[in-house]
This record gives C-alpha cells, sequence and structure tokens, in this order.
C-alpha cells in the first residue's frame, strides 16, 4: 500500500481504519518509553560482577581508597589506551561521565582559554560547528555557554566537509566542530578515512579551535565491527594534536551511572588539564576506576563483553527494522537509517509532521525523545527527524511501542493528506 498512489477516496477510507487502530490503543492505558538511549536491566546485569570487586590496592601498591592520583590509575590509562589505541601518557581518567568532562573542557575554555589564547568569554562571539541530526545533551552545554550553533549536515559517512572548510578559514570566532565519530547519536553515521583526514587537517583562522571528539560508541557495534582511522595519529600527522580533545566513557559497557570516563589529548592539553583540575578536585573516584579494569581486564575480555552486549540489543534493533519495513517499505511517508551499531534508529518522517507523531505517540503512552531535539536550539527546520532508542524496553513492550509508532506515523500523514 502506497499512499502517494492513492485516490483521495482510498486515502480517506484508510484514515477511518487507521483511526480506528489508534483509538483501540488510546483505550490501553500504555506506559511505553523510547525516548532515551538508555541500557537495559539485563544489559545492566552483565557487568554485576563488578560489584563483588573489593580489591583496592593498585598495581603499584597504591591505596585506591585514599585521596590523590589526579589523572587517574595506571590501569586504566592502559585499558583505554589498548581499547582504543592511544598513548597512555596523553589520557586522563576522569569521573563517570563524558557529559561531566565535556562540560569541563568548555567551562575552562570559556573562563581561562586554552592556555595560550584568551578565553573565550572575552569574544562577543563563539560559534561551533554542529554535525546534525546529533546528540541533544551536546546542543544543550553548547548553548548554556550562549555559544552560537551551526549546524553542518552528516553525510553518509563523514559530513559536509566544504561547508566546515568555508565557515573555519576566514573567521576566527569558529572555534570548534562536535562530533561523535562511530555509529553517530542518532543517525549511525560512521567517519570515513577521508572525513577524519579533512578533520585533523582543518585550515582554521582561530588559533584555539578544538575538535570536541566523542567516541561514545567506539567499540558498540551490533550488526558490523566498525573500525576507523585513528584521530590521535592523524592529528599528530597534520600537527593539529592541541585542537583534539577525545572523549570516551564506559557508560555503556558497564554502568551508565558507575563507568569511568577518559579525557585524551596533545601532552599540552592534558598538562593544562590536569593544571585546573587540581584546583577542582584531590581525584576522582579511584575505586570505581580499579573495579573496571579488574572487570574488563583488556581489549580482547571489552570486546567479548561487548558482544553480549550486541545478543541483547540486535533482537530490539531487528524489530524496530522488520516494524519499520513491514510498515514503510513499499510506503514511502517515512525513512530511516540503517546503524551497524550504537544506541538509535533515526528516521524521517514527511515534512512537518514530527512533532505531531510524537504528540499522537504520547496521548496512547509511549514517550519518544522531543521532536527537534537532536537539532540545535530543538530547531529542526524540517520537522521531520525522530530517534527510536529501542534499548530500554523489553522486547515485547517493544513490539507493541514499535505498533504504536507506526499506527501514528499513518495517521499523522493520511490527516495531513487529506486536509
Ligand atoms: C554521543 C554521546 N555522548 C555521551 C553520552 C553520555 O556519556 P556519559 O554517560 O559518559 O556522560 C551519550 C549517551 O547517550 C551519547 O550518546
Amino acid at each position: 500500500m502506497n499512499y502517494k498512489e492513492m485516490t483521495k477516496k482510498e486515502l480517506l477510507e484508510e484514515l477511518e481504519l487507521v483511526r480506528q487502530k489508534y483509538k483501540e490503543y488510546l483505550k490501553c492505558g500504555l506506559n511505553l518509553d523510547m525516548s532515551r538511549g538508555k541500557p537495559s536491566d539485563e544489559q545492566l546485569d552483565l557487568s554485576n560482577d563488578i560489584l563483588k570487586i573489593d580489591t583496592f590496592k593498585t598495581k603499584d601498591g597504591k591505596d585506591a581508597r585514599n585521596y590523590g592520583i589526579l589523572d587517574g590509575i595506571e590501569e586504566a590509562k592502559e585499558l583505554f589506551s589498548d581499547i582504543l589505541d592511544l598513548p597512555k601518557e596523553n589520557i586522563l581518567i576522569g569521573g563517570n561521565s563524558t557529559l561531566n568532562m565535556l562540560y569541563d573542557c568548555i567551562a575552562r575554555l570559556y573562563m581561562f582559554g586554552d592556555g595560550e589564547n584568551k578565553p573565550w568569554h572575552k569574544y562577543d562571539k563563539i560559534k561551533i560547528l554542529c554535525l546534525v541530526p546529533g546528540y541533544d545533551r551536546h546542543f544543550d552545554i553548547m548553548e548554556e555557554f550562549g555559544f552560537e550553533m551551526i549546524n553542518i549536515n552528516l553525510t553518509k559517512d563523514g559530513f559536509d566537509i566544504e561547508k566546515v572548510r568555508s565557515l573555519c578559514k576566514d573567521d576566527d570566532s569558529v572555534k570548534g566542530i562536535i562530533c561523535v565519530p562511530v555509529h553517530s547519536n542518532p543517525t549511525g553515521v560512521c567517519f570515513s578515512k577521508k572525513a577524519l583526514e579533512n578533520l585533523a587537517s582543518l585550515e582554521t583562522k582561530a588559533k584555539d579551535f578544538k575538535i570536541f571528539y566523542d567516541n561514545a560508541y567506539a567499540i558498540h557495534h551490533i550488526y558490523e565491527n566498525i573500525e576507523i582511522d585513528n584521530i590521535f595519529k592523524l592529528c599528530k600527522k597534520y600537527d593539529t594534536l592541541d585542537r583534539l580533545l577525545y572523549f570516551f566513557s564506559t557508560s555503556k559497557i558497564t554502568f551508565a551511572g558507575g563507568g569511568i570516563s577518559m579525557l585524551c589529548g596533545s601532552d599540552k592539553t592534558i598538562e593544562y588539564t590536569k593544571r585546573h583540575l587540581s584546583k577542582q578536585t584531590i581525584g576522582y573516584d579511584k575505586i570505581a576506576q580499579l573495579k573496571t579494569v579488574l572487570f574488563l581486564k583488556n581489549k580482547n575480555n571489552t570486546i567479548e563483553h561487548m558482544k553480549k552486549h550486541a545478543n541483547i540489543l540486535k533482537p530490539k534493533f531487528d524489530i524496530v527494522f522488520s516494524k519499520l519495513e513491514e510498515n514503510f517499505k513499499d510506503n514511502a511517508i517515512l525513512s530511516w537509517e540503517n546503524p551497524k551499531g550504537g544506541y538509535f534508529v533515526s528516521v524521517n518522517t514527511e515534512k512537518n509532521l514530527a512533532k505531531e507523531v510524537v504528540r499522537l505517540c504520547k496521548e496512547c503512552g509511549l514517550i519518544l525523545t522531543n521532536a527537534g531535539s537532536t537539532y540545535p536550539y530543538k530547531k529542526d527546520e524540517n520537522n521531520s527527524n525522530i530517534r527510536i532508542a529501542p534499548s530500554y524496553p523489553p522486547l515485547d513492550e517493544l513490539q507493541t511501542a514499535m505498533d504504536i509508532f507506526c499506527i501514528c506515523v499513518r495517521l499523522a500523514t493520511l490527516e495531513k493528506m487529506t486536509a
């Protein structure tokens, strides 16, 4: 059934049928949530053995319970170095959240600059390039600091480099770009070699230009193992290492609220960060660091652990894709991306329908991420992008949630077509 090939009479008949189905769901009083990319209880249970670890001596005999070790214990640096192929000397271990680390990095740039250039608060305007659709919490941070966010469209395996080049070249107020290079939130884009080369070799007017490189889903593969080029090595090659602020965490490897995070950057960046950090804290939670390392052990073991996550996530993503195909394969009123991993499925309704779809779902008891959230200032000019987060609900709930979602897409589209 293809709505675009139907007569008005046929569309009105279909609308009546779809309305009936929608009303049935309304009566069910459901309470379903596909709004945030939270690991399910089953996924969290994979790491419960962490809670049994009660060692507190680091491998060099330090006491993880006590003050100190500002930049993190050696073995935690070694673990991230192993997983991400980064030099351990250039790694700083943080608390349980990359977002917190990112926020602090931006706050330091805003208050103190990067150690060589004036603080960002001294500029009339700071512009940050934001890849869209993207992660709402990234945009929230930029908005909080009053930065002007400029949309840069993602492409199949990168981003609109021409636009980025033209914006950076002559404008000193363009100070950074924020990206999720693997299984990006929400589209699942993975950067090609060329995209990464372009990023590392960018010509910028700003001397204090920064690449906020949030590799949140580096090893979170579901359908295909993706390995991208090493941005640290590329920045080194192009002599742009001082730009790189590389973030990663174990939030979606062990416990989302109880993992550890990482910042990687040039020698200068790490020294500078430590200098300021020492005024902020005596040290992060090293017990969490030690437990994480003793549980994950090394890259190979972590990769095996991630396969267990993938085994739980795959049937959920399969449901999403099979429902989308069943409903929209021959009815092009909705398009979607096919991520190879990560936590999300990004879909696009016809123009100006996303808010209505999200509203209709909410009426039925299905909560989705607000339409518009995947864009800076919550402004999706086409009002068409919706982020589906299938990780949290159990399989049976997800089936129902997707049925409701598909009915709501049909209903909103038919109402518009017949209006
Ligand atoms: C791209 C991205 N970065 C960061 C985070 C949050 O990471 P953390 O828990 O380490 O703050 C998420 C969570 O959804 C995310 O999607």
